[in-house]
C-alpha cells in the first residue's frame, strides 16, 4: 500500500491555497510544517467546549483536565513511553531544554564531563554550555566527518571517561539530514552511567521514535515539526524525573509530569497535539496496515503511528532521492548531506545545499517569487554551519519536503534552482 497523495492533501487546508495565483509549494517544513484539518478541529473545539482552567469542580474544567491527560497520552504512544507521567509539555523544545538544564545542573560537580557535538540546533547546544559555565564542567564536542556528514562512533569512545556525565545528542540534523544512530551511542554513554538527552525535533516527523528502545533518559522534540500546534514534549524516564527537584511553585504537587509544566498550559496546543496524533494514525489505519509493526507489546495507537511513519518515510525516500540527484547534476550546486541513493536510510528529506558565489538569501528569495518557500541560512544550527565553514557565506539554502509533497514539486523546484543558476 502506498499513500493516497490527494486524500492526504485535502487534510491540509493550506496545501490548497496559492501565492499570486500559483499554487504555494512548502519547502520549509523543517522549520515547521503545515497542520490538517483534524489539528485545526481539536484546537477549536478545546477553546469553545471546555476553555476553561485545569482542575476546578465544574464541568469545562473537568473537560480540560481529561482533555490535558489524553494528550499525555497520546504522546506517550507517540514516543512509545512506558507511561504518560513520562510526557512533559512546554512551550517549545528550547525552553524545556533550559528548564532541564536547571533541573539537571544540581546533578553535576565541578570537573564533571558533558559531551555536545557539532550537529546540533543551538537549542540543544548553548543551554548546556550555559549550565558547564554554571557549574564549572568540562565541555567536549564530538565532531561530524565533514565529507560523510556522519560522526565516527570511535571518536566518541575517545570523549568518554569515567568522569563522563551527561551527552546532549542530535537525532537528526536540521541542516545535513544526517540520522544519528542514538541508541548505540547511549549504549555507549550508558555504561559510564552518562544521562543521555535527545533532540528529535527534526526526527519526529520523518520516523517512528521508541523511547524504550533507544534506551536514552530524555528526548524532546515540538508538535509543530510533526503536523501539529506549537507545544514542545518531553519525554523523561520516569524515576529520573520522579527522583529530580524541579523548578516549581510551591503550591505545586511535587508529581511528575506536572512538577515541570509551570505556568498556566496551553490547553489548547495540547489538544492541538492530540489532532496531530489522530492524523497519524488515520494514515496508520487507513494506508499504512502493511507497515504496522508486529513488535510484541506495543500499544494500537503505537502500532498505528509508527505503522504511517513507516509508509511516510517510504515515499519520502522517493522524494529525497529525486531532489538530491536532479541538485546534483545542477552545474556548482554542492549537497551539504548524504547523497548515495543506497543511503536514504540514513536521512531525512531535509536537503542543504551551497555553491560557489551563491548567496543563500538571494535563491531563496528568488524562489518565493515563485511561491516556493525555503529557508537559507543557519536555521539556528550555528555548530553545524560553522563547523563546515560556512557563517561568512550566509550559511546554506534548505530544501525540505516531507509526506505531503508532490514528485511534481521537487521537479518545480529543480527546474528553478537550474534557472537561478544558469541565469547567474
Ligand atoms: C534540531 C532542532 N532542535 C531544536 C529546535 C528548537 O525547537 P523549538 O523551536 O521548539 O525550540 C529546532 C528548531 O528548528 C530544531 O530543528
Amino acid at each position: 500500500m502506498t499513500l493516497d497523495l490527494d486524500s492526504i492533501r485535502a487534510q491540509f487546508p493550506a496545501l490548497s491555497l496559492t501565492h499570486d495565483g500559483r499554487p504555494r509549494v512548502y519547502f520549509d517544513n523543517p522549520a515547521g510544517t503545515q497542520v490538517p484539518q483534524q489539528v485545526l478541529t481539536r484546537t477549536t473545539d478545546a477553546m469553545v467546549q471546555c476553555n476553561a482552567n485545569m482542575s476546578g469542580n465544574f464541568r469545562t474544567s473537568r473537560e480540560a483536565t481529561e482533555l490535558s491527560y489524553q494528550a499525555h497520552v497520546a504522546m506517550a504512544d507517540f514516543y512509545n513511553a512506558a507511561s504518560e507521567r513520562e510526557v512533559v509539555f512546554g512551550a517549545n523544545m528550547t525552553t524545556l531544554t533550559f528548564m532541564m538544564t536547571r533541573v539537571l545542573g544540581p546533578l553535576f560537580n565541578p570537573g564533571d564531563e558533558i559531551i555536545c557535538t557539532h550537529m546540533e540546533h543551538d537549542g540543544n547546544n548553548t543551554p548546556w554550555r550555559i549550565m558547564a559555565a554554571e557549574r564549572g564542567l568540562v565541555v567536549k564536542t564530538l565532531p561530524f566527518n565533514r565529507e560523510t556528514y556522519e560522526f565516527d562512533l570511535d571518536e566518541l569512545d575517545s570523549l568518554i571517561t569515567e568522569r563522563t556525565r551527561f551527552a546532549a545528542l542530535n537525532y537528526s540534523s536540521n541542516i545535513l539530514g544526517t540520522i544519528n544512530d542514538v541508541k548505540e551511542m547511549c549504549r555507549r554513554l550508558r555504561a559510564v552511567g552518562a544521562l543521555t538527552y535527545i533532540d528529535a525535533v527534526q526526527f519526529a516527523p520523518h520516523g517512528a521514535i521508541d523511547v524504550q528502545d533507544l534506551g536514552c533518559d530524555f528526548l524532546v522534540a515540538s508538535a509543530y515539526k510533526f503536523y501539529g500546534p506549537h507545544q514542545g514534549v518531553l519525554w523523561g524516564r520516569e524515576d529520573l524525573l520522579s527522583a529530580l527537584k524541579a523548578y516549581k511553585l510551591s503550591v505545586v504537587a511535587d508529581q511528575t509530569p506536572g512538577k515541570f509544566e509551570t505556568g498556566t498550559q496551553s490547553l489548547e496546543g495540547q489538544a492541538g497535539v492530540i489532532g496531530a496524533t489522530e492524523y497519524l494514525q488515520w494514515i496508520g489505519t487507513t494506508m499504512a496496515v502493511a507497515h504496522q509493526p508486529s513488535t510484541a507489546g506495543l500499544r494500537q495507537r503505537t502500532r498505528e503511528i509508527h505503522g504511517a511513519m513507516g509508509a511516510m518515510v517510504d515515499y519520502e525516500h522517493q522524494l529525497s532521492g529525486r531532489l538530491i540527484a536532479g541538485l546534483q547534476s545542477i552545474p556548482g550546486v554542492q549537497v551539504r548531506g548524504i547523497t548515495d541513493p543506497s543511503s536514504m536510510k540514513r536521512r531525512v528529506p531535509t536537503v542543504s545545499i551551497t555553491a560557489p558565489g551563491l548567496v543563500p538569501a538571494d535563491l531563496a528569495t528568488f524562489l518565493d517569487t515563485h511561491g516556493v518557500y525555503v529557508w537559507n541560512g543557519h536555521s539556528y544550527a550555528l555548530p553545524v554551519i560553522e563547523w563546515l565553514g560556512l557563517q561568512d557565506q550566509g550559511g546554506v539554502v534548505r530544501i525540505g519536503p516531507t509526506h505531503y509533497n508532490t514528485i511534481g514539486e521537487v521537479d518545480t523546484v529543480l527546474q528553478l534552482v537550474q534557472d537561478f543558476m544558469a541565469r547567474r
